[in-house]
């Protein structure tokens, strides 16, 4: 098998895709005799030459405003005009804890693949991805691991394992008390605090409430 995983953030190297790629990677590495190759989305040109030397693809890809990123729907774009079968899967993940938020995208990818008529090694959409950079060590730690074997698995059969894919999916909706918790949370501003420290490092705090098209 030749893997080709893409990383479809605009964020590239320092994302969170990168993250979870990188212990996919060592996991599908661990004890295979397979090749696995990494591209980047804001290098297109390199991308799309290493999309031809593949058999298997895997493109992880954040959600930004419930969809995919531009420069990722601008590759699919690209790789829809490409003859020659491959197997396609895909691996969605976004700031939410909720995995629903994931759902509409994946439809479309799926049904995407089967139009292009490649095959389709599944879908894992994990929720609550943000914030891993700035989060201990000790919490970050069963999402990698979990990635780890999610790549050891794939370099099995080729597939993301199902059993997988279902623990990682959950929660698609939060527990009524947990949305309660959360409600609480926000309303007391915690959840906020996050994009207070960004803003202020990026020198916009102050100006957050401008609304220049008005
Ligand atoms: C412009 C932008 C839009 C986003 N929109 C969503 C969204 O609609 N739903 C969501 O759950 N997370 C959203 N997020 C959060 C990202 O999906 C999350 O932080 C992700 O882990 C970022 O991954 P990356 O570092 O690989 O780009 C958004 C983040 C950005 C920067």
């Amino acid at each position: 098998m030749k893997l080709l995983a893409v990383n479809g953030s605009p964020r590239a190297a320092s994302s969170n895709t990168e993250i979870l790629l990188n212990a996919f990677s060592s996991g599908f590495l661990e004890n295979s005799q397979h090749e696995i190759s990494r591209g980047y989305i804001t290098r297109p040109d390199e991308l799309l030459e290493l999309y031809g030397n593949a058999d298997h693809v895997i493109i992880a890809f954040p959600l930004y405003t419930d969809a995919m990123p531009a420069q990722v729907l601008e590759f699919l774009e690209v790789i829809s005009q490409q003859r020659g079968h491959k197997t396609l899967g895909w691996i969605i993940q976004s700031g939410f804890p909720e995995s629903c938020h994931s759902l509409p995208v994946t439809r479309y990818l799926e049904s995407l693949a089967a139009q292009l008529g490649h095959d389709c090694s599944g879908t894992v959409i994990k929720g609550g991805v943000e914030g891993i950079q700035v989060k201990p060590r000790w919490m970050v730690r069963p999402l990698l691991k979990a990635f780890f074997q999610l790549g050891r698995s794939y370099s099995l059969d080729g597939r993301f394992c199902e059993e997988m894919v279902k623990r990682l999916h959950r929660p698609e909706k939060l527990h009524p008390l947990a949305a309660a918790w959360f409600r609480a949370l926000i309303a007391l501003g915690i959840p906020d605090t996050y994009w207070r420290v960004m803003l202020k490092k990026h020198g916009a705090h102050t100006g957050r409430f401008d609304a220049p098209y008005l």
